[in-house]
Parts: structure tokens; sequence; C-alpha cells
């Protein structure tokens, strides 16, 4: 019989690299707390129209890529392609919105895209996400970048590059797209859906993943010639703020993000050596959607971070995690059974300890010990037990010493203390 693999498009991920995970999300979780966000679980279902009406009609992701599916009842329901729009329904349906304050939440779990598969590209993906509601004032704009970043640096991520734009409120967008559907109609060979969107909505031709549009896009209108006095201002403001703190930013005056719902600043970040999905983290100010999905007009903005993808930008000696494992092996029956119980013991202080149950030789069960990255043997055969003790043998130096069986648990929590002090 065929065995069965996973869906095009998904993977698993294994230990050892989900210890990497898991380290990278404790970080996540720790650089947040300091900052003040809380988390927000949230079910990977969501009604169909709370995507198409947030992210737009006329994005990759709604137009081509959603999972979406009638269930049982014949509802029309959707695996999340994003977070965003959901923490937004979450806080309105929760009356989160209530009191002063800038409400700030985060998010880690799977999205669904259903994207041509490749490299760094994935139909499940997952993301770090973050939201911050409440406030238009640039010195949250820079606080939520400076998050970002400081998660980034405890990452020790490198050659990364952060690119920076200002999408201005609706009323500079009105004039940019008025001059950009000028400019696109003054030019021809677009592909079919750019020359439809550049009826529509022009912006989203700016975000074309065909080539021949990129080309044609080099001489195209920029949003910063655009901008009202106030978005100017805001914009300068959040780039003043990075530079005082040490941010380094890069302007990239045609940056668009693939969403609908940006307004002012927006930002991604990207890792060039991942070659052509190279953003490992994007986000940006989004003042018009909670009204949007019938809340009241608060402005917000926030990030999500490619987790798929900063694990493969991830340097290879971080996040792996001093694991201290002790390998119990034991020779005979009564050996096997008093194994047990101090197994039991050493977990109880804290150790992490495990041991054979199969009768093997102690050469076998030396080499599993090795194979499992044992730190610590501990041999009891019938000889140790009569005279009440083992021997714990150092994996690292191959020194052997017996131990009073009374004195185990606190002589290797002893031995694993001084090398985790090291
Ligand atoms: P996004 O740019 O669509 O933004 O996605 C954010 C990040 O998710 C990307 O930079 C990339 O690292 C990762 N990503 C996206 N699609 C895939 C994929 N198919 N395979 C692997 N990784 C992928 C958003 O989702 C916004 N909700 C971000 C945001 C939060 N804006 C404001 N708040």
């Amino acid at each position: 019989m065929t065995t069965i693999r996973a869906v095009r498009g998904m993977k698993d991920i294994l230990p050892p690299e989900s210890h990497r995970w898991q380290w990278v999300e404790t970080q996540a979780r720790e650089v947040f707390a300091l900052y003040g966000y809380r988390e927000m679980r949230l079910p990977l279902l969501e009604r169909t129209e709370l995507f198409a009406r947030s992210i737009g009609v006329d994005t990759d992701i709604v137009a081509k890529e959603m999972y979406t599916f009638l269930d049982r009842h014949g509802d029309s329901v959707t695996l999340r392609p994003e977070a965003t729009a959901q923490v937004v329904r979450a806080f309105l349906e929760n009356h989160l919105e209530k009191g002063a304050g800038v409400k700030k939440f985060f998010l880690i779990g799977p999205m669904f895209r259903y994207e041509r598969p490749q490299k760094g590209r994935y139909r499940q993906f997952h993301q770090i996400n973050c939201e911050a509601l409440g406030s238009d004032a640039p010195e949250l704009d820079a606080e939520v970048i400076l998050m970002l970043w400081d998660l980034l640096k405890r990452l020790e991520l490198r050659n990364i590059q952060l690119l920076i734009n200002s999408l201005g409120c609706p009323e500079c967008q009105v004039d940019f797209k008025a001059r950009l559907k000028i400019f696109l109609f003054s030019r021809e060979g677009w592909c079919p859906d750019c020359r439809r969107r550049r009826e529509v909505n022009p912006m989203r031709v700016l975000d074309c993943k065909s080539q021949t549009c990129k080309e044609l896009l080099k001489d195209a209108p920029v949003l910063k010639d655009s901008l009202c006095q106030t978005c100017n201002r805001h914009y300068s403001q959040v780039l003043g703020l990075l530079t005082r703190f040490g941010v380094d930013f890069q302007e990239q005056p045609r940056l668009v993000r693939g969403l609908d719902y940006y307004t002012r600043t927006a930002f991604e970040v990207t890792a060039p050596q991942l070659g052509a999905q190279d953003a490992v983290a994007g986000g940006g100010r989004y003042n018009g959607l909670v009204r949007e999905l019938g809340g009241p007009d608060l402005p917000g903005l926030g990030f999500a971070i490619g987790e798929d993808r900063l694990m493969e930008v991830l340097p290879a000696e971080v996040g792996r995690g001093g694991d201290q494992r002790i390998f119990l092996a034991a020779l005979g029956l009564a050996a096997r059974e008093k194994g047990l119980a101090l197994l039991q013991e050493l977990r109880s202080a804290g150790l992490a300890a495990e041991m054979d149950f199969d009768d093997r030789s102690l050469k076998a069960q030396m080499s599993l010990a090795d194979r499992l990255g044992a730190k610590w043997v501990i041999i009891l055969g019938e000889r140790e037990l009569a005279a009440g003790e083992a021997v714990v043998r150092d994996m690292a130096t191959g020194s052997q010493q017996p131990v009073p069986l009374k004195e185990l648990k606190t002589q290797i929590s002893h031995k694993v203390s001084a090398k985790e002090g090291n």
C-alpha cells in the first residue's frame, strides 16, 4: 500500500527544528510582554466576507488565494489568510475597544494562502502577528517598529533591511490614484489583471508580480509626491524617531504592500539572502479598517513576521538549546525497577531523564544514549544495586564515578547547574 503524503505546500515541523521554533516564539512573547502586548488565540476559520471586506476584493489574496468553502450548513467560510482582519473582528465582537489607551495584541499561528508553492512560499505558513489599536500618534508607529527591531536583534538576524514608505490618507490616495491612472493609461503592455485593475483599483497594479508590469512601473509616480501636509509631517516624525533610536531604515517610495487596508506608514523587513521571497515581515497602519468592519473610527497599526522565512535566516547556532539530558542504563530486572523510581525522582527535580525498557546490552544502551544526545549516563547493574550506588558517566569527557543512590539527585543537579553556568 502506498503511504499518504502531506498536502502540497504544507510541511511538517519536526524535532530538532521544532525546538528552534519554540525558542523563537518564547523570545517573541518576552519582547511583546515588555511592550504591553497580550495574546489573542483566534479560530482558523472565519466568515468569508470578513476578508473580502478588509483585505480588498482586488488583491491577489482575496481574488486567487483563499481556501474558501461551504460548510455543511451552506455558509461560506475561509481558512484565515492573515490575522489583522480577524484581530479587529474579535476586538469589536468582544467590545475590547472600550476604555482609554492603546489596545495591544499579539497572535501566533498558521495562515493559509493557495499560492504556487516554492522556496519560502507555502500554502500553510506561520505568522507572529502584532496589532496596536487606538492611536494615530507617530510615536506608536515608531514603537511598533522598534519592538519588531528589538525582537529581530534578539534573534541575531543578520543582513536584514527595513524598507519604509507612507501610503498617505484616503485624500492623498485620491490624488495619487488619479496621477497613477493617467500614467497607467499612457503605457501599453500591462498584464490582463492590471488592465482591469488600472480602471477599478490602480494602486494594486503597483503590487503586480508580472515581470513586464514591474518593468513598466519603473517610471510610475510615487506616493510621496501626493502626501498632504498632515501625512507628510506624520511620516517625517516617524522617520525622525526611528533615526533617533538608531533603527537603520531605507525609504522605499514604491512600497505599497499586498493588502488594501493600509494608510500612512507601511514597512517591510527583507533578507536578500532569501532570494525571490525575501520579505521576512511586513506591516503598517490601517486607520480605516476598524470602521470598515463596522466599528468606531479607531486608527491602528501592526505587523506580521513570516515565521517559516524567519527560520531560514536564523543563524544556525541560535536557539538550539543546551538540552541537559540524562540517560539511565539499567541492566537486569531489579535494576530496571529501581531505575524507573530514580527517573521519577530526577524528573521531580526538573531534570530531563529517560531510559530504555528493552533489556539491551550496556553497549547498545550507551550508543542509544549517544544518539539521544545525553550529557550524562547513569549506569545501574546488579553489582551497583547491591552496593547502593550507580556509576555516573560524563559523555563529553568519558570520565566515570560511583555515586551513592541517595545522593544521585543532588549530585546530578549540581553537575547540570555547573554546565548551565558555563
Ligand atoms: P503580509 O505581507 O501578507 O502581511 O504577510 C506578512 C509576512 O508573512 C510576509 O512578509 C511573509 O514573511 C509571510 N508570508 C506571507 N505569505 C506567505 C507564504 N505563502 N509562505 C510563507 N510566508 C508567507 C500580512 O499578513 C498583514 N496582516 C501584516 C500586518 C499586520 N499588517 C498590519 N498588521
